[in-house]
């Protein structure tokens, strides 16, 4: 793509000094769809015309996407199966007696009444129910990262392909409105050319560190460990594998599969990318020593080939749980003529663009030369490059912003249940969702092996280096 003759394309589209004020009301704009899509969402819908769910996981994040799924019009919770009877006891007080609870999965994708199934479990079941419940004919909602191993993805997308069935991973950034406005504006040439990515997220809490409040009756007549270890090495119950399963490799992803995963998603649905081809992370347990062996702090460098949608670029990731930051996160995108920060459901463009001249004095070396002939240079540079010539060029940034009550998660299980009801493709299929998720298990190999990794992003394999 030219890119300078498409940043001016963008630029006239949204004219001058009207930019800041077109992306208001662009935000004013989507404001109004998106009033008229919650108001649409109040509109009964048959009883016989209903979408029955299940979620398998009822932790944080399985009561989280329930409720937002429950808002979707047409929907309705039969069953829920979670491994600790405290959460079973808690759906039923939450959702009402009628529903199904169970310890075993099995017992809800053999149900033929139930349509779809959120899958929310500590990653290492996320692969093993996806196929289950593909195989068993149900559309399947499955939570970042697709995958525990990257062997595993490949044999879930065989399972979705074979089933003909809607499946959606969880990053629900991916259906933001601020990320599909971002993606526009680069697609647009909004900040020249793409060169380099550098997203974050910063924490300091010991809930942000994944030590969260554990029940009171925890124990192994509460929790199903047999279950929960299924196909591993018989170990003792242990709590801390259970309630903070993702300090522990054998159970989550760290947080490169945790955390940087929601980064790269929105990265490549932004480029238009399939994903890097070279990922080196290091990282260390800098703060959170409570026998987790997944580090607390970790660095990824992941670069980018160039492809018929975007050029080369680098991306740099950090996730620091102890960080004097505070509870913060981002993601920058740095092109040749400007930087696109997401923020929330929206972005600001600050533009700069290098002048014409290449510039002479101040930190120069025009300095160190005799008099007469500094004046000589300048003379010179001035006839060459006129005042316009020697300026950088800015303009007033550009925000986009969604309304308060705009809700990712809803737009994201909305584009979900469209599918289910009508056959409409989602962007974050298991494809999609298997990109995100492999170069992150690849960051976690690089840093526990200490190298680089080589992966292909078109075929989806690992690339071995000799
Ligand atoms: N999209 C997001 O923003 C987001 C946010 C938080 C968590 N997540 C994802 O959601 C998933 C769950 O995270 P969480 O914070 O809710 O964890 P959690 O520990 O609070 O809950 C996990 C639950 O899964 C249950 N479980 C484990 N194995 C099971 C099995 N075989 N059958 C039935 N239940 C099983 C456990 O009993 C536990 O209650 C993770 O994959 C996580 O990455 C996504």
């Amino acid at each position: 793509m030219k890119r300078s003759s498409s940043r001016r394309h963008f630029i006239q589209q949204m004219s001058g000094t009207a930019l800041a004020l077109a992306a208001t009301n662009s935000g004013l704009a989507f404001a109004s769809q998106w009033q008229n899509k919650v108001d649409g969402y109040s509109k009964k819908i048959s009883p016989n015309d209903k979408i029955r769910f299940a979620t398998i996981g009822m932790g944080i994040m399985g009561y989280n996407d329930t409720n937002t799924a429950l808002r979707v019009p047409g929907t309705e919770l039969v069953a829920v199966a979670d491994l600790y009877t405290g959460r079973l006891a808690r759906a039923k007080e939450k959702y009402g007696n009628s529903i199904q609870v169970t310890q075993n999965y099995q017992d809800i994708i053999s149900r033929k009444d139930i349509d779809a199934v959120i899958i929310a479990t500590a990653d290492l079941w996320h692969a093993r129910i996806s196929i289950d419940a593909l195989k068993a004919g149900k559309a399947v909602y499955c939570e970042k990262p697709m995958v525990h191993e990257i062997r595993e993805g490949l044999e879930v997308i065989d399972a979705w392909k074979k089933s003909n069935k809607t499946m959606q991973i969880g990053s629900q950034r991916v259906s933001s409105i601020g990320v599909i406005k971002a993606r526009e504006a680069i697609k647009g040439g909004a900040i020249g050319q793409l060169a380099m990515v550098v997203a974050n997220f910063d924490r300091q809490s010991a809930l942000g560190a994944w030590e969260y409040t554990m029940p009171a009756d925890a124990s192994a007549t509460t929790v199903d460990w047999k279950r929960y270890i299924a196909g591993m090495k018989d170990e003792p119950y242990d709590p801390k594998k259970f309630f903070w399963w993702r300090n522990y490799k054998a159970f989550g992803t760290g947080v490169a599969g945790d955390l940087f995963v929601h980064l790269i998603s929105g990265i490549n649905v932004i480029t238009d990318s399939k994903g890097p081809e070279k990922i080196y992370a290091s990282g260390q347990t800098c703060y959170w020593k409570d026998g987790r062996d997944v580090p607390d702090v970790m660095a990824g460098v992941m670069q980018y080939p160039k492809t018929a949608e975007h050029p080369e670029f680098q991306v740099m990731l950090r996730v620091d749980f102890i960080s004097g930051n505070s509870e913060s996160g981002g993601t920058q995108f740095i092109g040749s003529e400007g930087v696109l920060t997401l923020n929330g459901n929206g972005y600001t463009i600050r533009y700069h663009k290098m002048s014409k001249a290449p510039g002479i004095g101040g930190w120069d070396a025009l300095e160190t030369y005799p008099k007469k002939m500094q004046e000589e240079l300048l003379k010179s540079y001035n006839e060459k490059w006129s005042a316009a010539d020697q300026k950088d060029q800015s303009e007033p940034d550009t925000v986009f912003q969604a309304p308060d009550n705009y809700d990712e998660d809803l737009e994201h299980f909305g584009h979900f249940f469209e599918g289910v009801r009508v056959g409409t493709p989602v962007v974050e299929d298991p494809v999609f969702g298997f990109r995100a998720a492999a170069p992150c298990l690849a960051a976690n190999d690089s840093y526990f092996e200490n190298k680089i990794v080589n992966w292909d992003p078109v075929n989806m394999k690992l690339v071995t280096r000799l």
